[in-house]
């Protein structure tokens, strides 16, 4: 076991963990960080997304080592006194889940593409969520979403 100082949301975490231990345990159960989902576990699926330094990475296989001295936000962190993000304020208006599940890494992943790019289009959009997968064929009110918050002037 080592001792991590994890920048997490805005505030720094100290956790004791084995250094490989992929960054999603750490998250979840070692700081009861629920949000990011562990599917996969194989970097195929999306559910565990977070964005580490401003770039969306997932965190079901890189080791928590690898993530001492980055700014990580979760979608904990995406809420600002209470005030739902745009995305996540879009999944919320079209209705954009089923089960949930893959809703967390979308979001994250949608954040993370608006937040970089200075004039979002669909395209871009889309090409962020490349790689997050649905079980439940929520795509299409995804999409609604997506376009919901391109309106918005996101
Ligand atoms: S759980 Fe990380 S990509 Fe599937
Ligand atoms: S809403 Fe269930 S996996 Fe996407």
């Amino acid at each position: 076991m080592n001792a991590f100082l994890l920048n997490i949301n805005g505030a720094v975490r100290k956790v004791e963990a084995d250094p490989a231990m992929p960054l999603i345990y750490v998250l979840r159960n070692r700081l009861g960080l629920m949000g990011a989902k562990l599917g996969c576990g194989l970097e195929q699926c999306g559910a565990c997304a977070v964005i580490a330094d401003g770039e969306r990475v997932l965190s079901c296989v890189r080791t928590v080592s690898e993530f001492e001295g980055r700014a990580i936000t979760t979608i904990e962190g995406l809420a600002e006194e209470g005030e739902l993000n745009p995305v996540q304020r879009a999944f919320l208006d079209a209705g954009a889940a089923q089960c949930g599940y893959c809703t967390s890494g979308m979001v994250i992943a949608l954040t993370a593409y608006l937040e970089a790019e200075e004039h979002p289009d669909r395209r871009g959009a889309l090409e962020a969520l490349e790689g997050h997968l649905c079980r439940c064929g929520a795509h299409a009110d995804v999409l609604r979403a997506v376009d919901r918050l391109l309106a918005d002037g996101a």
